[in-house]
């Protein structure tokens, strides 16, 4: 190992010779210990039931063979709670009173907590409630990248930021596994906009897709051994991806060695031949495509028993590693365990960003302050069900007005609520009525005049999960409902704002920016979220989250709405796939748009900061009520590892909370690269006063870019430079060196 320091790197630069990237090291899957018991089973089977395993028996299961003692394969919707029972074939909810889990929060607000720690024990969270329903596959995690700030499932998905999204990825794949219940990865793969999911054409560069999109994926099935993996609706480069040669066959499994199982989404497959032969294990929901369809075109020939027997072999490899859970014991007790919504509150408690905090307006100073109004729909809102799609039924949610209300109980200071601004409805989302219209003259005369007489105006609003929704992207980032003239009103006879946004995505801030001192983003936070949002709020603990994407200032700003290849142009008026079958048929046979990625490997901050595009709050940031010194850093360097230990101080008066981030520059590369990638991280606890330091190990192997010519990863030698710091854009200690 050769050790860098700071000063070191002041008198000059230390190259170290030849270091080549590092060959993959194949981990032998746990799904690869039945293989002979496998081979015995499939021996036993008639054509028949193999076929039968090879698509839904019911709307969340698939069949096993009970002559042999192969249980059915039972899923659960995921990712952010074990969504309830449903009637066998439709998505009417049964009505058990067990069936109540616990609400986490959702993909961005984990990413906010940049924990890894916490990303497993999600998985852990997850995995046990899921076997307490007796599932063997949760459908989740949501991995996607988050191209569009306006991308419907943005709030599912977890980051921009691929290193981020993938190290979160594989610890919530292996807190799961761990836990008895297998993962299913999705939506695999590129399935970034929401608006004609089921008919969109990706159409993207292999750098692109290998530097930004897939390491999500990779890295839960070659670091976390992930089980099993969904294909997504769209298609990439004119395939779908439930048949798509070179995402499932030459690149999950024949690259990264997947040894479990593909299942389809909801609907989205189009073919027998093609589906089964180019690697789709299982049709879901029904078997259109593969039952009758695919035991005629065996018989016909057209598909060989050999390929048959494979797909199968790679179910029972899941199902014998999964121990089904007997139908006796599933359903037993309720859900939600209290282990379990601990898990969902620490995970809260970390996800609060704080972006502003002018004039020390927070935490609030119980000496000061002796009336609150806390004004806005969204803070007696839960969050846990709404739109298109995943859901949980939760046990119970603290709305943000029940944990303000709780925390600041007895303490002598009146909190009064007004609704501010109306609720964007399910009725309003069905009837496609437009969230972005002017306030509500009446609830907005309340409003103003509560804040006229308090000391404090909590103002809670954002979006909600009717606005934010699978099935369809958002047309604006437009705060809803005449929010932004709401808050204008209010700032006029009240300057102490405390604004909380409730969102899974980038919303549009510059209002919020003008009239509020303090702003924090409070995420779709699951359970316990309301519970967290006090804790911050009253100063029980710091803030510590960081924001997992770019606001930008305009929605035009971003990559592919200023590149105009986003939204696109329609062929035809298209429902949603999901919703029916007529709009499935109208997908395949009338055909979808080209969604062209045409700003490339540019994605959130990526390409704000390389086109020089200013933002409102950059990648990364996030304040505490503490601060943080940067004193040192030092770098360890061998053929495998760069080592970087950072020295840091809790300055200020709380105990806190640091995320401290790694970036990367090329100053002298030959290739056209990002000015800066997120390489590392890691989370530190100081108490007030307290000094100590992370270490962030970088593997050489993520310093490669994808080469397009030689088909492979190659690491360019040449200057690297290394800025460790609090943000994207707040580097504090930076250091540089050779490779
Ligand atoms: C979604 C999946 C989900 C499935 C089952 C689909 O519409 O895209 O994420 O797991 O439905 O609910």
């Amino acid at each position: 190992m050769k050790r860098i320091s700071l000063l070191t790197v002041a008198s000059g630069i230390i190259v170290l010779a030849a270091c080549t990237a590092e060959k993959p090291v194949e981990k032998k899957s746990l799904l690869l210990q039945h293989e002979d018991e496998i081979t015995e089973l499939i021996s036993q089977m008639t054509l028949e039931e193999k076929v039968n395993m090879l698509h839904g028996k019911n709307m969340f299961s698939s069949a096993g063979v009970e002559r042999l003692g192969i249980a059915d394969m039972q899923y659960a919707d995921g990712p952010f709670g074990i969504r309830e029972e449903m009637e066998p074939h439709s998505w009417n909810s049964l009505g058990l009173t067990t069936d109540s889990a616990t609400f986490y929060p959702t993909g961005s607000a984990l990413a906010a907590t940049w924990s890894e720690d916490l990303a497993y024990r999600y998985g852990v969270g997850m995995a046990k409630e899921a076997r307490l329903r007796g599932k063997d596959m949760i459908l989740g995690p949501a991995i996607n990248i988050q191209r569009l700030p306006t991308g419907g499932r943005t709030y599912e998905y977890l980051s921009e930021d691929p290193l981020l999204s993938a190290a979160l990825s594989v610890k919530y794949t292996l807190g799961a596994q761990d836990n008895g219940a297998a993962v299913c990865l999705k939506h695999y793969a590129l399935n970034n906009q929401e608006d004609a999911r089921g008919s969109v054409n990706v159409k993207v560069s292999q750098r692109a897709m290998r530097e930004i999109y897939l390491p999500p994926f990779e890295a839960a099935v070659k670091e976390g051994d992930a089980y099993g993996v969904m294909a997504a609706y769209n298609k990439v480069e004119g395939d779908w991806c439930s048949e798509n040669d070179m995402l499932l066959n030459r690149i999950l499994r024949d690259e990264w060695g997947f040894r479990g199982i593909v299942i389809s989404d909801w609907g989205g497959v189009h073919s027998t031949v093609k589906a089964l032969q180019n690697g789709l294990n299982v049709e879901m929901p029904g078997s259109r495509y593969f039952g009758q369809a695919l035991l005629d075109s065996v018989k016909s020939g057209a598909v060989s028993d050999s390929i048959i027997d494979i797909r199968v072999r790679e179910i029972l490899r899941v199902r014998l590693t999964v121990k089904p859970v007997p139908e006796a014991e599933a359903n037993q007790v309720m859900t939600s365990q209290p282990e379990q919504q601990q898990i969902a509150y620490d995970i809260a408690k970390r996800s609060i960003v704080l972006l502003k905090n002018e004039n020390k307006l927070l935490p609030i100073q119980a000496e000061k302050v002796k009336s609150i109004a806390v004004i806005g729909d969204n803070a007696v809102r839960t969050q846990a069900l709404g739109g298109v799609g995943a859901g949980v039924k939760a046990l119970y949610e603290v709305t943000p007005l029940a944990g303000i209300t709780k925390q600041f109980e007895g303490s002598g200071i009146t909190i009064k609520w007004a609704q501010g601004y109306a609720e964007y409805s399910k009725r309003d989302r069905e009837s496609r009525v437009s969230p972005y219209t002017n306030a509500d003259p009446k609830l907005m005369d309340e409003a103003v005049s509560l804040a006229k007489e308090s000391d404090l105006v909590i103002f809670v609003g954002g979006n909600n999960r009717e606005v934010e929704t699978e099935g369809r992207d958002r047309n604006a980032i437009t705060l809803p409902m005449g929010q932004d003239e709401l808050l204008k009103a209010l700032s006029a006879v009240n300057p102490n704002i405390v604004t909380v946004i409730v969102s899974g995505a980038p919303v549009d801030l510059r209002v919020v920016q003008e009239t509020s001192p303090a702003i924090l983003m409070s995420w779709f936070n699951g359970s316990e979220g309301g519970t967290a949002l006090a804790d911050v709020l009253s100063g029980e603990i710091s803030p510590s989250g960081k924001l997992p994407f770019t606001l930008p200032i305009r929605l035009e700003d971003s990559p592919a709405y200023s590149l105009n290849v986003y939204p696109q142009e329609m062929p035809q008026r298209q429902g949603d796939i999901f919703t029916n079958l007529v709009n499935r048929r109208n997908a395949a046979q009338l055909g979808g748009p080209d969604a062209e990625y045409a700003e490339d490997i540019f994605v959130g901050y990526r390409w704000f900061d390389t086109k020089e595009v200013p933002v409102l709050y950059p990648f990364g940031h996030g304040l505490s009520y503490s601060y943080f010194n940067y004193l040192n850093l030092e770098v360890d360097m061998d053929d495998d590892n760069l080592v970087a230990e950072v020295k840091l101080r809790n300055t200020g008066k709380y105990d806190g909370e640091e995320v401290v981030q790694l970036y990367v520059r090329r100053p002298d590369s030959k290739i056209e690269r990002p000015l800066q990638e997120l390489k590392g991280f890691q989370r530190i606890h100081l108490q007030a006063g307290e000094t100590g330091s992370v270490k962030i190990q970088v593997p050489m192997k993520h310093l490669r870019h994808w080469d397009e010519a030689a088909w492979d990863w190659q690491l360019e030698p040449g200057t690297v430079e290394i800025i460790v710091g609090s943000s994207s854009k707040d580097g504090r200690i930076q250091m540089e060196t050779e490779i």
